[in-house]
């Protein structure tokens, strides 16, 4: 059946990821309320253990709520067995992980070409398809090479060519330029931005505020909760500006016309 076109793409309530037992209980999600549409990029900040890449965890299928609903494509999708969770996965979501998680006995181009394997695209169109995405990122050069021959900035070009070789039209970011000097940020993030004009929805984790220029909205967490929600103005169309990504986060904090709403704070601590 057709679903309306305006049915969010990620729908939580009151999400909540328990770890540990007894004296060792934490909540790393303390009852996330969050509706993402198609087409946002949502940068996600919070200091660190604020429950951020729980979240994407979640959302991508990767680990289950303890408690609370998820709706992806307005699906509640808790009780998926393993294998369906897979099989969405492999074809709606790509993932760019905080530690690149490239296997390190293939080569790059296996590496890139592997979330195809589980969408069964047959090997030579793998391959294929794998070379063509790596050109788009100027790595065809390197191919060949093992995932120990890279410098910190192709790893992570890598790791993005494979996040987005099934068409994904999620993308899961975990501080993508995390470990990257300006110029490789700014080449990852235009990257990022030319996927998300495409149509693409895209969620990604940064400790950069400068980043959150990319974004069309930000979401700050705060002891596994959303602290703050802000729409952002739309600095980045313009195409003429150069973003400072290395710079502090003065500017940005000063920035006017943001409109915050401060949802978690409503609810009553406990
Ligand atoms: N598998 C796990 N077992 C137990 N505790 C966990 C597990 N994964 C995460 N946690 C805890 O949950 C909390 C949130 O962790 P998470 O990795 O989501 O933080 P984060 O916001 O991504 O932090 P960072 O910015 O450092 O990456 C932390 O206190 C962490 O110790
Ligand atoms: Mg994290």
């Amino acid at each position: 059946m057709a679903k309306p076109a305006n049915k969010p793409v990620i729908k939580m309530t009151d999400l909540k990821k328990r770890f540990g037992v007894g004296d060792a209980e934490h909540y790393a999600l303390d009852g996330v309320d969050l509706t993402v549409k198609k087409g946002e990029f949502i940068a996600i900040m919070g200091p660190s253990g604020c429950g951020k890449t729980t979240l994407l965890n979640i959302i991508g299928l990767l680990d289950r709520p303890t408690d609370g609903e998820y709706l992806l494509d307005g699906d509640n999708v808790e009780d998926l067995r393993s294998g369906q969770a897979a099989k969405i996965r492999a074809h709606r979501i790509g993932f760019i992980f905080q530690n690149f998680n490239l296997i390190e006995r293939l080569n790059v181009l296996e590496n890139v070409a592997l979330p195809l394997t589980y969408s069964g695209v047959p090997h030579m169109k793998r391959i294929q398809r794998a070379s063509d995405i790596l050109k788009g990122f100027h790595l065809q050069e390197r191919e060949y090479y093992m995932p120990w021959q890279l410098s910190g900035g192709q790893t992570q070009r890598v790791a993005i060519a494979r996040a987005l070789v099934n068409k994904p039209s999620i993308i899961l970011a975990d501080e993508p330029t995390g470990n990257l000097d300006s110029k490789s940020s700014h080449i990852i993030m235009e990257e990022l931005s030319e996927i998300h004009k495409k149509g693409n929805t895209i969620l990604m984790v940064t400790h950069n505020p400068n980043l959150t220029t990319y974004a069309t909205r930000v979401i700050t967490m705060l002891d596994g909760r959303i602290d703050t929600d802000t729409a952002e103005p739309k600095l980045h169309e313009n195409k003429n500006e150069k973003r400072p990504l290395n710079k502090s986060a003065k500017q940005k904090s000063s920035k006017k016309g943001a409109k915050t709403t401060k949802s978690s704070r409503r609810k009553a601590k406990k």
